[in-house]
């Protein structure tokens, strides 16, 4: 059933929108600013309609992981920082509400408000409540606004959040509309589209760091595409379980046991890679000595990328390809020394006339770092969430969601 959108939720004049942004973005450690504001930017066209339509937006969302963070760690979790970002972008003033999550002074500022203002509340998980689902802390929230959004992709697959689950219950049960946003919108239209009807032939491409975290993900893909091109240091668990020699890659036992399975599909669905490029990984000099290993990788050296035949193999298919999805990237692409492959993929897959889809964040950063993110047809904001979701998860935030 389809999900109520912005155009569903008719006249929102003066009406207070309370709208879940996934604004979970990294941080810069040393200068607490936010490095990379793509979430930031995909938010703003549902925030910009909801205030060219007459209302005010309450943005909340979570940063990071405060649960796991000692105290000055937390201190760089406030949404100060990113509520600046979200203000430069957006070009208006954004407020954080207040220093607490909800409270009488969120109350007041919220209360406050006029139309056509922004205010961001303060990092949902400072309050321990977000992530027990809390009914009583989602009402809290829920008071806050008259209409509830869910623009925040990145976490629809957190079925304990509160903000994605417990705070559009309540809203339902305050008699409250519940719609989606316009960036969740085009995320399942895509998405959907390419579980449902891909153009063939449909290719996957895979890398990363651990098999075993996403095996649902790689079975999944398996029903689904043509062919499925493994590299990255996931590529090493199936080359260790094939008997080949890794060099000093640490491989675990877990990570063999996960490709082991999936051997069957090697030289059928899978294609693995035939040469690596690999140097010492201690030696992070920018002119660190690298060498093409084809077989075995000598002890000493770790293999950080996939190798020029590899890499040509890699970009015949994507040349042939109608649709292809890509989650990983194929090596160490920070580093120059390691870049080749990612960057030729990247390139690839712009140039390209397939439906080509990138999900996972440093598959995203990679493709905005050699500069082709807008030559492809879309660049997810998910990462757990955009796993999960073609794995065929149904998530309870969507459910909560008005059906059209
Ligand atoms: C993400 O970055 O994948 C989302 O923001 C969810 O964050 P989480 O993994 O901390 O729940």
């Amino acid at each position: 059933m389809a999900k109520k959108t912005l155009a569903d939720l008719g006249d929102l004049k003066g009406k207070k929108v309370l709208v879940r942004v996934d604004f979970n973005v990294p941080m810069d450690k040393q200068t607490g600013e936010v490095k990379n504001d793509r979430r930031i930017r995909g938010a703003l066209p549902t925030v910009m309609r909801l205030l060219d339509g007459g209302a005010s937006v309450i943005a909340m969302s979570h940063l990071g992981r405060p649960e796991k963070a000692t105290p000055t760690e937390r201190e760089n979790l406030t949404m100060d920082r990113v509520a600046e970002k979200f203000s430069e972008l957006l070009g208006k003033p954004v407020k954080k509400a207040a220093d607490e999550v909800v409270g009488p002074a969120v109350t007041a500022a919220v209360a406050a408000m006029q139309p056509g203002e922004v205010v961001l509340l303060e990092n949902l998980r400072f309050d321990p409540r977000e992530q027990q689902n809390d009914p009583e802390f989602a009402a809290s929230i829920a008071a806050l606004g008259d209409t509830y959004v869910n623009d925040a992709f990145g976490t629809c697959h957190n079925d304990n959040d509160a903000s994605m689950v417990a705070v559009p219950a309540a809203m339902k049960a305050a008699g409250k509309p519940r719609a989606v946003g316009l960036l969740v919108a085009k995320e399942l239209e895509v998405l959907d589209a390419l579980l449902t009807n891909p153009k063939r032939p449909f290719l996957g491409i895979m890398g990363g760091a651990k098999v075993a975290d996403k095996i649902g993900f790689i079975n999944a893909l398996l029903e689904k595409v043509d062919h499925l091109l493994i590299g990255g240091k996931i590529a090493f668990a199936f080359k260790k379980a094939q008997g080949v020699g890794v060099g000093s890659m640490k491989v675990s036992s877990e990570e063999i046991l996960a490709a082991q399975p999936l051997l069957d599909f090697v030289g059928t669905k899978i294609m693995l890679p035939v040469d690596f490029v690999a140097g010492r990984a201690a030696d992070t000099s920018p002119g660190v000595v690298t060498r093409i290993c084809e077989g075995d990788i000598l002890m000493g050296l770790e293999g950080a990328d996939i190798g020029p035949r590899t890499v040509a193999m890699f970009v015949e298919e994507i040349k042939q390809a109608g649709t292809v999805i890509w989650n990983g990237p194929v090596g160490w692409f920070e580093r120059p020394a390691y870049s080749k492959g990612t960057r030729a993929i990247a390139g690839a897959l712009a140039a390209s006339s397939a439906v080509t889809i990138v999900g996972g964040g440093e598959t995203a950063e990679a493709v905005e770092q050699f500069g082709v993110a807008d030559k492809l047809t879309h660049v997810s904001t998910g990462g757990g969430a955009f796993l999960a979701y073609i794995e065929g998860q149904k998530f309870q935030s969507l459910a909560q969601i008005d059906d059209k």
